[in-house]
């Protein structure tokens, strides 16, 4: 199953206090310190004790040969000195990330906006940020239509139409995929929940671990700009990177010579696939999921209201801007 992003072991140990996610690096470098200054003081006293042994006094130093055994055994307790920091740092990285995912909640925000409103623009830089994965119930959708499972067969045709999934599929859909391995340490909910009845079956279920949701990002978006992102948006369909003909084109767009936009040019930068343009993405079908939006979705915000973890972006900006927003809220609640 694809997933957006990245979640490489770098952005694991970058993660700070400041997302209200992690703490490894804080630990990791003070365990370090501490470790390079014991092996320093090993590989020294090691030295020392190989000096003032009999056969070794530092006096007989002067000997060229005794000079040469004396630089073999100091380079030797150096390297033993760094190999066993190394080793210990290695070892230390991993506890710390073992205490780490035990001890420490898991970090479970949600990306929440309309049709078009950059949640999955904004939660492909989260999940760089942070190093947790973003689980967008529509990007698994659409896996499930293209690979014509049962649940695809189910949802296609409402998808495509604008219309929404029933809870059962998308709850099933979800409560499996959080289970698994790469959410150890939490995950981005993007699309997911969409009706109250979704959100309160999401809370009983991480009540079930003693877990709440940590954080709603919600993207603001005048509606009247929403139909040019939509009908303007091109997708790979294996990474879900998403570009727009305006805003966000790929590096291979081109137009002819009357400016007419060349569809066989929409590649993704980087694997150089044909990008694809959704079925759901039209000025009609986007009228229907704005209506299920507004009706059923933003309902949701209420629901949370009282948790104190709602948190709104200005979603209207520049994509930069937005990125600048969201990374100061996303410090405001943990
Ligand atoms: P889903 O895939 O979740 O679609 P959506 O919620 O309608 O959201 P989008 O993906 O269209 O918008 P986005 O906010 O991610 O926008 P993006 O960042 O790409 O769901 C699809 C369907 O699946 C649903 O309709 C439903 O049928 C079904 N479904 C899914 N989950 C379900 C659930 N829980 N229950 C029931 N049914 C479910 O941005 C859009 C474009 O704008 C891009 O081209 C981007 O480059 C551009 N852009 C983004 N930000 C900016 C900016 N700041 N400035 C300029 N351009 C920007």
């Amino acid at each position: 199953m694809f997933q957006r992003g990245q979640n490489s072991a770098t952005t694991f140990l970058k993660r700070c206090c400041s997302t209200g996610v992690a703490v490894p690096v804080q630990h990791s470098t003070a365990s370090r310190k501490q470790l390079g200054a014991a092996a320093a003081a090993a590989g020294a006293a090691g030295l020392a004790a190989w000096a003032v042994s009999p056969p070794h006094r530092l006096e007989r130093s002067s000997h060229c040969a005794d000079g040469g055994t004396l630089i073999s055994a100091g380079v030797a307790a150096v390297v033993g000195g760094f190999g066993g920091y190394y080793l210990g740092t290695g070892k230390t990285a991993d506890k710390t990330q073992t205490k780490y995912e035990t001890y420490w909640p898991r970090k479970i925000m949600m990306v929440f906006g309309a049709p078009g409103a950059g949640k999955g623009t904004q939660g492909v830089k989260i999940v760089e940020e942070l190093g947790i994965p973003q689980l967008s119930t529509g990007d698994m959708l659409r896996e499930a239509v293209a690979a014509g499972t049962d649940v695809g067969k189910r949802a296609k045709e409402v998808m495509a139409s604008g219309g929404l999934v029933s809870d059962e599929i998308v709850v099933g859909i979800i409560a499996d995929r959080i289970k698994a391995d790469d959410c150890k340490s939490g995950f981005i909910l993007d699309g997911f929940p969409r009706t109250l009845a979704q959100a309160k079956t999401l809370d009983d279920m991480l009540a079930k671990k003693g877990e709440v949701v940590s954080l709603v990002m919600a993207f603001d978006v005048d509606p009247r700009v929403l139909e040019e992102r939509i009908c303007g948006r091109w997708m790979d369909k294996t990474s879900g990177r998403s570009y727009h003909v305006k805003y966000a084109p790929p590096k291979s767009m081109k137009l002819d010579k009357d400016g007419k936009l060349l569809t066989e040019s929409m590649k993704d930068d980087v694997t150089g696939a044909l990008l694809y343009q959704r079925a759901d993405d039209t000025a009609a079908a986007l009228k229907k999921r704005l209506d299920g939006y507004n009706t059923q979705t933003v309902p949701i915000l209420d629901h949370y209201l009282p948790n104190g973890i709602v948190q709104h972006v200005d979603g209207g900006k520049p994509l930069d801007q937005v990125w600048v927003e969201v990374q100061t809220k996303m410090g405001r609640v943990s």
